[in-house]
């Protein structure tokens, strides 16, 4: 198959990716999140193409994608007053719902669990191909599977070139980071991803809200994760990925000795830091800023291209200083924890 990049500068320009989708094709597309591999969702043969695309395990479900609150209703069991609160005050935007499914939703799409999982993206592009082709759209984010997540449509062709019809280059995307997922299926609000819209922006609508036990303890075991996207390694570059803990100077220290000791063994070394610290390394193959230690939106927003950049350059191990875990810094930590397969070196206070 031929994989097409087309802009989208007008509505004209996207109505090859309207058809494909109306015809069971697959076409990725730009969310204000990272970019999504979409197939009309009540079209099971359609959203099996995403699986076998992506690589992506059977067990993992997918969200459906809506371009207009009227689509909801027919999807769910019922929208409670938890869950209209949180439509009211972040739809459009990147928070996906957890709701029961109605009996419409294909078993494929929400993996045979009796729930599934809806968002109503805030991206014109994304909001036009749904509501011009009158689908709703299944989509994950559009890597494959255990990669991370892209953030332009060249990382889309990377993994996905001759398996997909079309991909919609709308630039780069906002946030960087897949949406928060919430299940509201529950008297309170469960996050089982963290993600831009954090704990306390849904305390501030919903008062008490809840974190999967298996987000709390980064390497906690013991807890299966709700989503089953979670329990998987993921986000991961082809290089071995380490965070190194601690004060400012004993981190720095600790990189730069392991870099050394890496390179002698002819290892290519790759370091990531931020804005205040990057004057601190000498040594890495190649060393990077994710952005200002002040502004972790900046951070979110470049960790997944940095990770693949990494690969770009064939880095054989990458050092990580850990980042704040407040706001959007728990989602942050969160995937690169997952990047890192929980190795977590601990450089002293
Ligand atoms: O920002 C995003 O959410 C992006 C863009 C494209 O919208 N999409 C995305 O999809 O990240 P995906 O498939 O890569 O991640 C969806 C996550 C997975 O961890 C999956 O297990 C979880 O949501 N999920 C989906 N349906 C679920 C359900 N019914 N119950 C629990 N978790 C669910
Ligand atoms: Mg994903």
């Amino acid at each position: 198959m031929d994989t097409k990049i087309i802009s989208a500068k007008s509505d004209k320009d996207l109505l090859p990716a309207v058809k494909v989708l109306q015809q069971g094709g697959l076409v990725a597309m730009p969310t204000e999140t990272v970019y999504g591999l979409a197939a009309n969702a009540l079209d099971a043969s359609a959203v099996n193409k995403i699986f076998k695309a992506k690589g992506r395990p059977a067990d993992n479900p997918l969200i459906i994608h809506i371009g207009d609150i009227n689509q909801l209703y027919p999807l769910v069991k019922e929208v409670s007053p938890l869950a209209e609160k949180l439509i009211d005050k972040f739809w459009p935007g990147p928070l996906t719902l957890i709701f029961d499914a109605s009996p419409i939703v294909p078993k494929v799409v929400s993996a045979g669990l009796s729930t599934v999982a809806i968002r109503f993206p805030n991206h014109p592009i994304a909001q036009k191909l749904i509501n011009n082709s009158g689908l709703v759209l299944a989509a994950p984010s559009a890597n494959t599977s255990g990669k991370p997540s892209p953030t332009t449509a060249r990382r889309v062709l990377e993994d996905l070139d001759g398996k997909i019809e079309i991909i919609v280059d709308g630039g780069q995307v906002e946030v960087g980071l897949e949406s928060t997922v919430v299940d509201v299926t529950g008297d309170a609000p469960l996050i089982l991803r963290p993600g831009k819209i954090t704990k306390e922006m849904l305390e501030d609508i919903t008062g008490k809200v809840d974190l999967d036990p298996a987000l709390k303890e980064l390497d906690n075991i013991n807890y299966t994760p709700r989503a089953p996207g979670m329990k998987y390694s993921h986000y991961a570059p082809n290089a071995h990925v380490y965070i190194v803990e601690g004060s400012v100077e004993n981190v720095a220290r600790t990189i730069e000795n392991l870099t050394l000791k890496a390179q002698s063994n002819k290892q290519k070394v790759g370091i990531m830091a931020t804005d205040q610290t990057i004057n601190n390394y000498t040594k890495g193959d190649m060393i990077v800023s994710l952005g200002s230690d002040q502004d972790l939106e900046s951070i979110a927003y470049s960790l997944f291209e940095t990770l693949r950049q990494f690969d770009d350059n064939n880095i054989d191990i990458v050092y990580t200083e850990s980042f704040s875990n407040q706001g959007i810094g728990n989602a942050i930590m969160n995937r690169l924890t997952k990047a890192a397969s929980y190795n977590i070196i601990n450089a002293g206070p």
